[in-house]
């Protein structure tokens, strides 16, 4: 057996190394210089309690994309050094985002190990290679990102490190091949287990759903899908779950090779990117080559955001989770208990609240951000959950999860097509969303966003709104000067959320405009964009009456656009006519 030496290796912090919510996310070209990712790694492994480090089992993988294979032997090397016991790496260094959650939670090593955190290596939906973005996060025992108290740690840690622990003589280890390979330290032995990247996930995955219902509905001739997965990770889970345990058609897949740099493409699942599989479902420009298949579904390079999308048909994600949760009881045998409870993210539309009401069941509207969802689930108080930001999910993980949706709705689809399958034609994916509108009334939504924005015209903009929101009357005129036949606001604030679990209070969570018919403006400051400020608008509209839920959505609101752009004085602000993109 090889033995390994540990050295201490001197080092200086390095700036601008605070890990967002996500992660520390930064270009490949500022990872590879000396000592930063190590600085970063040795910080994390300090801000851990001794007993999550020494003898622990950890997880470290990744979506593949440029620079993981570097990076995982470094941080192998250097969890040798610090006395981690064990290190479970997927096969390449594969572990979609929500598969590590997974892996925390359900996996147990052949010697009885359990794992106790995870090194996630992914920059997530931002583009991949040699001069695109790499990123690293942790997460902890309950398969979720690391709270801020641990994030902070880190920080501080980075800001004062003077030294790594590293084992440069541990060879570097085959991570292409299944098994394990064990090393003899200065004190505890050291093992990397490399397994198979779907098998817990797939299993998981199988106690949720009913996999022969959903089988029947993938072979019948008149169903076909497309899966898009923008080269990134789910491609690995698409095989093995459409395909080999359910038995679909090669063919439905798209992109499902992972590559280092997502082929060049920017792996964000929303009808912007996602280019090729809109063309397919003739929701491009020109009209596609044959005709779309009945349904299609895209992922983000790791593999927890999707959009889903019908013939010729887009679902918004806010309808997605409203939809996914009317329906889960009955569709989904991992919910067939009944749900705790729903949540959605602030800007994310009411829809979900509607099926809320009509369900009796508890609703929590969060902060952007899937950590407030994990602390919800944690309590047992929500099943499902759900981000206008393409993002969706349940308890099963502590993660948003795109190929759960996917099988989430493929579930409903085959639900809904039971005694069908022999029939006429299938009810769609358009038919599911419009009778959905019809029970429960459409909530028109789109989100508008303004990228690169100079930081101090944001907050200018920003702070505008917030005063103007002292006089209603006001913001009445100035609504009803651009458009007479709106309803009145009749309340606006800054939203503000008290986590009902541990009590913490988060401020300064987007400005709401709310309406008397359930129209709301909504502005915020993205938290993840790279350059300036990205201020995005969310303009969303209630409509309960069923024979005017079938218009155009960017017809229906346009009004209301109008009256959110002269409110924020959007141009004056920014100078900009208009958005950067629309969603
Ligand atoms: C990440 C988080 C999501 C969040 C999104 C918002 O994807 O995981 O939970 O919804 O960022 O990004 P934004 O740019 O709007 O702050
Ligand atoms: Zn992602």
């Amino acid at each position: 057996m090889v033995t390994f030496t540990v050295s201490r290796v001197e080092t200086a912090p390095i700036d601008g190394q605070k890990p967002g919510t996500s992660g520390l996310r930064k270009k490949v070209k500022v990872f590879v210089q000396p000592h930063y990712l190590q600085n970063f790694v040795q910080s994390t492994f300090y801000a851990l309690s001794a007993e999550k480090v020494r003898g622990a089992t950890l997880v470290v993988s990744g979506d593949g994309r440029y620079y993981s294979k570097d990076a995982i032997q470094i941080i192998l090397k250097m969890a040798a050094a610090n006395g981690v016991r064990r290190v479970w790496v997927g096969q390449n260094g594969l572990l979609s985002t929500p598969a590590v959650s997974a892996v925390i939670r359900e996996r147990t090593g052949h010697d009885g190990a359990r794992a106790s955190g995870a090194f996630i290596l992914t920059a997530s939906h931002n583009p991949g290679g040699p001069h695109e973005d790499f990123g690293i996060k942790y997460n902890m025992e309950n398969g979720g990102p690391a709270p801020e108290g641990i994030t902070d740690k880190i920080y501080e840690n980075t800001k004062t490190i003077k030294e790594y622990l590293i084992a440069e003589d541990l060879p570097n280890v085959d991570i292409t091949t299944l098994g394990v390979t064990s090393f003899t330290g200065p004190e505890e032995p050291f093992d990397v287990e490399v397994f198979d990247s779907a098998v817990d996930y797939v299993k998981l995955m199988k106690s949720i759903f009913d996999f022969q219902l959903i089988s029947k509905l993938l072979s019948c001739p008149k169903f076909s899908f497309c899966y898009d997965a923008l080269h990134g990770v789910a491609g690995a889970y698409a095989k093995r779950i459409f395909v080999e345990e359910l038995g679909a058609n090669e063919g439905f897949l798209l992109n499902c090779t992972p590559k280092e740099d997502f082929g060049g493409g920017h792996p964000d699942p929303n009808l912007t990117y996602a280019k090729e599989l809109v063309a397919r479902m003739g929701l491009g420009k020109s009209a596609p080559e044959n005709e779309p298949p009945e349904f299609g579904a895209a992922a983000d390079g790791d593999a927890d955001r999707n959009m889903i999308l019908g013939k010729r048909f887009f679902v918004t994600p806010s309808d997605s989770v409203a939809i996914i949760a009317a329906n889960a009881v009955e569709a989904i045998p991992y919910f067939s208990g009944g749900l705790k409870g729903v949540a959605r993210s602030m800007p994310t539309s009411a829809a979900l609240d509607v099926v809320a009401q009509h369900l009796n069941l508890k609703f929590f509207e969060v902060p952007t951000g899937w950590k407030f969802f994990g602390n919800l689930m944690d309590a047992g108080l929500c099943s499902v959950c759900g981000e206008e930001s393409f993002g969706t999910g349940s308890d099963h993980i502590r993660e948003k999860d795109g190929i759960w949706a996917v099988l989430a709705w493929l579930s409903i689809l085959a639900y809904k097509n039971k005694e069908n399958l022999s029939g006429e034609k299938l009810v769609s994916v358009e038919d599911i969303v419009r009778q959905h509108w019809v029970t429960y009334g459409r909530h028109y939504y789109t989100r508008y966003d303004y990228e690169n924005v100079d930081s101090g015209a944001a907050k200018e903009l920003m702070g505008y709104l917030v005063q103007l929101q002292s006089s209603l009357s006001e913001v009445n005129q100035i609504v009803k000067g651009v458009c007479p036949d709106a309803s009145n606001v009749v309340h606006a604030d800054e939203f503000e959320y008290k986590d009902p679990v541990d009590g913490s209070i988060s401020k300064h969570q987007g400005i709401r405009y709310l309406f008397e018919d359930g129209s709301r403006l909504v502005f915020r400051l993205s938290g993840t964009g790279s350059e300036g400020a990205t201020i995005r608008l969310y303009i969303e509209q209630y409509e309960k009456d069923p024979a005017k839920t079938g218009r155009d959505s960017q017809e229906a609101l346009a009004p209301l656009v109008e009256v959110a752009l002269k409110l924020s004085k959007m141009q004056e602000f920014t100078g900009r006519s208009a958005p950067t993109v629309i969603t």
